[in-house]
């Protein structure tokens, strides 16, 4: 019999800690988490407010370095490259979809998906990316529903619509992995439905997907689940 081969998976952490100094005491949020996705799969982390979720996404996106452990990204140590190469990585393989949108209040929803592309651009390249960019941004608001919205404000669009503003962004970069905070927190039921929709459809045409929710119905969705409790996961 020949030997299993230990395929690399797209994104794995292993033994995951992080603890938050507060005053004196650390605050143990993350306890030793082990998670693996493979390339086009879809994993949601369930857990409840507080678990540690938002915490988790951040280490598996390089927003946040752990205390201890790693995040390995197609085989390699993301924390034990350099500052720059975390910077690449975070603004090239990952798109993040954040629990409060963090939308740029000032720009339209173009330029909020737009600028995501400018990131790491120099200012030469600035120049001649910008129109490019827009293209590419408008593409995705036009198949997000958004196309007639491209000049609004965040503060005058509905919370889905922000949300799809914030998938735009997230996915400018055709990033290899989407990583999906609460994507149907703020949103009711119908709403949050159609966010699911969205997600099912990308996630049909391949994409990578680790999504973090308390609502084992949003789970569902996935193709597998994982629990986070007492900050461990398990599943
Ligand atoms: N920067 C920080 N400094 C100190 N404590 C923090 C920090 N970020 C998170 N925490 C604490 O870590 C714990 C986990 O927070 P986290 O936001 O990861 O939970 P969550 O599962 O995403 O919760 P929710 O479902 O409400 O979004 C909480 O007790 C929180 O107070
Ligand atoms: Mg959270």
């Amino acid at each position: 019999m020949p030997e299993t081969v230990n395929q690399t998976s797209l994104l794995a952490a292993k033994s995951l800690h992080k603890s938050y100094r507060m005053g004196g005491q650390p605050l143990e949020v993350l306890r030793g988490v082990d998670i693996q996705v493979e390339a086009g799969e879809w994993v949601a982390v369930l857990g409840a407010s507080g678990s540690g979720k938002s915490t988790l996404l951040h280490l598996l996106g390089g927003l946040d370095r752990p205390t201890e452990g790693s995040v390995s990204f197609e085989g390699r140590d993301v924390f034990a490259m350099g500052g720059k190469a975390v910077d690449r990585y975070r603004n090239r393989k990952v798109g993040f979809v954040f629990q409060s949108y963090h939308l740029l209040p000032e720009l339209s929803a173009l330029e909020n998906i737009a600028i995501a592309a400018m990131v790491g651009q120099s200012v030469l390249g600035w120049i001649g990316a910008r129109s490019e960019c827009r293209r590419r941004a408008a593409e995705l608001l036009d198949r997000l529903g958004l196309a007639a919205r491209a000049k609004h404000r965040p503060a005058k669009l509905s919370g889905g619509e922000r949300q799809r503003v914030a998938i735009g962004r997230a996915l400018i970069n055709q990033p290899a992995v989407l990583l999906a905070d609460e994507p149907t927190g703020n949103l009711d039921a119908k709403t949050g439905e159609q966010i699911l929709d969205i997600l099912r459809g990308l996630h049909r045409d391949g994409q990578s997907i680790v999504m973090v929710t308390h609502d084992s119905k949003v789970a569902a969705a996935a193709d597998r689940r994982l629990t986070l409790d007492g900050g461990r996961t398990r599943g």
